[in-house]
């Protein structure tokens, strides 16, 4: 049985097995979300009145007492009765990109770096979303769905283009990304989805940006910059890629390109298990101590972080020791996608 729920002057349809933030992304309706999977809380809403099922979501996401405090996930929840609800934080409700499903045709795989692969992916028609938002694919012929950073800008919405890092075993990548793949294969698609993006009304006077990202972490960075220097190419924008070795680093033509085209922009590989090759202009390390080592100040900055739990950490601290305001500072954690 379907229920209502409301928030603010919107309405939405949630079915009977659908997550309530689902239903409001579906609507074009924004509510605050990264992980689609319980595990970040960055969907909490709170309940005004009606009832949840509160179904996957883990308790130490969602405590007992947030629960009993009328509290619960968007992406977890399912609605028991029409229900009001209203954000916690963050700018809930807006208009935003509405969350679609397409069937997507692998146009181009391409071995980019050790053990990872570029796939591109041609949509039927445009999908709309703002750079750095995440797709979720469901892997043909399977039930197993695997979330991708976009690589691309607003305007390239017809082909998706997503890095993909090989992880052993993995139903997504061993078996199909590096495995049985074809050019013509049809893949479902589900997005955009997170909230690890530069919105149209983030129109943010060009206040300068450092980067960070670990491994194939640095796919949404890429939309980014070439996003943030396309709307101010004067930018001051520093980009870290943080890799074990130089066989890891990819698109360096791409960046180096940027950084010739936009003096304000540079581009610094990190590589953390092998020492410097001789001549290369790689850094040596992890990305957030060369950030360190390199700025100063970053008051007035924002701060973008993609790559491992652990990773994301340590740049946070980074920014913070570098006097960056916590609003400024945006970040992905992802776990190997296997
Ligand atoms: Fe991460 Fe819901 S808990 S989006």
């Amino acid at each position: 049985m379907a229920f209502t729920a409301t928030l603010g002057d919107k309405q939405v349809r949630c079915g009977e097995d659908q997550p309530v933030l689902d239903a409001f992304l579906r609507a074009g309706v924004w509510m605050p979300n990264s992980c689609n999977q319980g595990t970040c809380g960055t969907c909490k809403l709170r309940v005004v009145n009606g009832e949840v099922d509160h179904r996957d979501s883990p308790v130490d996401t969602l405590t007992e007492s947030e629960r009993a405090a009328g509290l619960a996930l968007a992406c977890q929840a399912r609605l028991r009765s029409n229900a009001v609800v209203e954000g916690t934080g963050g700018a809930v409700g807006r208009t935003t990109y509405a969350l679609r499903e397409l069937t997507g045709t692998v146009l181009e795989i391409e071995d980019m770096a050790r053990d990872t692969r570029r796939l591109r992916l041609g949509l039927p028609e445009p999908l709309a979303f703002s750079p750095g938002q995440y797709v979720e694919l469901t892997v043909p012929g399977t039930e197993v769905r695997r979330q991708y950073s976009l690589a691309n800008t607003a305007d390239e919405d017809e082909v998706l283009e997503l890095h993909v890092r090989l992880v052993p075993g993995g139903a997504a990548t061993e078996k199909w990304i590096f495995g049985g793949v074809a050019v013509g294969d049809r893949v479902r698609i589900t997005g955009p989805l997170g909230d690890f993006c530069l919105s149209p009304e983030d129109e943010s006077g060009g206040e300068p940006m450092v980067l960070i990202g670990g491994g194939t972490g640095l796919a949404p960075l890429i939309g980014l910059v070439r996003t943030a220097l396309a709307r101010a190419p004067e930018r001051e924008v520093l980009l870290y890629h943080g890799v074990r070795g130089a066989a890891d680093l990819y698109d360096l033509e791409v960046l180096t390109g940027l950084e010739e085209a936009h003096p304000g922009f540079s581009f610094v590989p990190v590589l953390s298990h092998e020492s410097q090759r001789e001549g290369a202009f790689c850094r040596t390390g992890f990305p957030t101590d060369s950030f360190l080592a390199d700025v100063a100040s970053a008051r007035g900055w924002s701060g973008w972080l993609c790559g491992p739990p652990a990773m994301v950490e340590a740049g946070v601290k980074a920014f913070k020791r570098r006097r960056m305001a916590p609003r400024m500072i945006h970040r992905e954690k992802f776990t190997p996608n296997d």
